[in-house]
């Protein structure tokens, strides 16, 4: 049977996979950003999972405001990185798990989540800069990755609870395949972060803290926050955080605690807060 032994979440901020690809990791502004994922390529060497769920949201470079599904199930045995407008990034393709995505696109929409499913998905800096991040330079990716897209750039977006009850779903789903597979799923995107207009460049630290603390302690609650509270605390791009709702919901049992491996927080990184969790899910399990 497979099962769900951890959950990352993590920021996704493009100009990280930028500093990362220019070697600039050491530099003053930088360094104390990557020094928050120090623990976190070791544990991930130590804990490497068969595949990854990959929570992320596409940013207008493979979707378009012209067509974007709402969560967009990746099916494919590879995917491609976009290029963002300076290059695609220089990072091995990323490769899929099709047996086991065509099984979790059968059970979620049997339980009433109608997935758009993608063969064709290029994949942005939500997706490769996490992975850049938690596995450093590699060639191949060690793991396999099913990138689950949320819309979480144009409105109406999901609501945090109807991102919490798809993370039930999908723990449903992954407790339904007979292969006997290890399986990570992270959340990223946010942390408090506006890009435009006149609160461009908006931090709450206070409000991320508590929703880390939150995320951790008590989701279930978390996930009735309405969009309105995120957009107002956290920018209008901190809205990316419903995306760590998945994660979460489907990591453990409702009620039941995970193992905390590392917290981190920082500003500023680009525009925005870096946030960073690593949660394992209780040994009783
Ligand atoms: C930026 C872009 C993002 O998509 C994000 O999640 C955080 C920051 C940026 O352009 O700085
Ligand atoms: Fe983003």
């Amino acid at each position: 049977m497979a099962k769900i032994t951890a959950s990352v979440y993590t920021s996704h901020i493009p100009a990280v996979g930028v500093a990362w690809d220019l070697k600039k990791t050491a530099e003053d502004y930088w360094k104390p950003v990557f020094a928050g994922y120090e623990y976190s390529k070791q544990w991930q060497k130590e804990n490497k999972p068969d595949v990854i769920i990959l929570v992320y949201n596409d940013h207008t470079n493979n979707f378009g405001f012209d067509l974007i599904p709402t969560f967009a199930l990746g099916m494919n045995e590879e995917f491609i990185p976009c290029d963002e407008g300076w290059g695609p990034r220089p990072i091995p393709n990323v490769p899929g798990d099709q047996a086991f995505a065509s099984h979790l696109a059968h059970s979620v929409i049997e339980q009433g989540f109608d997935l758009t499913l993608c063969y064709e998905l290029g994949v942005d800096h939500g997706l490769t800069v996490p992975l850049s991040l938690m596995f450093g330079d590699v060639d191949p990716w060690p793991v396999k990755v099913i990138p689950l897209h949320v819309n979480v750039v144009q409105y109406p977006v999901p609501s945090g609870q109807r991102c919490y009850d798809l993370g039930r779903a999908i723990r449903n789903a992954v407790a339904a395949y007979d292969e006997d597979i290890n399986v990570h799923i992270w959340g990223t995107g946010g942390m408090s972060h506006q890009l435009q207009g006149p609160r461009a460049g908006l931090i709450n630290k206070e409000w991320d803290n508590q929703f880390l603390d939150d995320l951790i302690a008590d989701p279930k609650t978390l996930a009735k926050k309405p969009h309105v509270e995120y957009v107002r605390e956290a920018g209008s791009e901190g809205i990316e955080l419903v995306m760590w709702l998945i994660a979460r919901a489907a990591m453990c049992e409702e009620g039941q605690q995970p193992v905390v491996k590392h917290r981190f927080y920082h500003v500023p990184a680009s525009n925005t807060a870096v946030g960073h969790l690593i949660l394992e899910a209780p040994s009783s399990e």
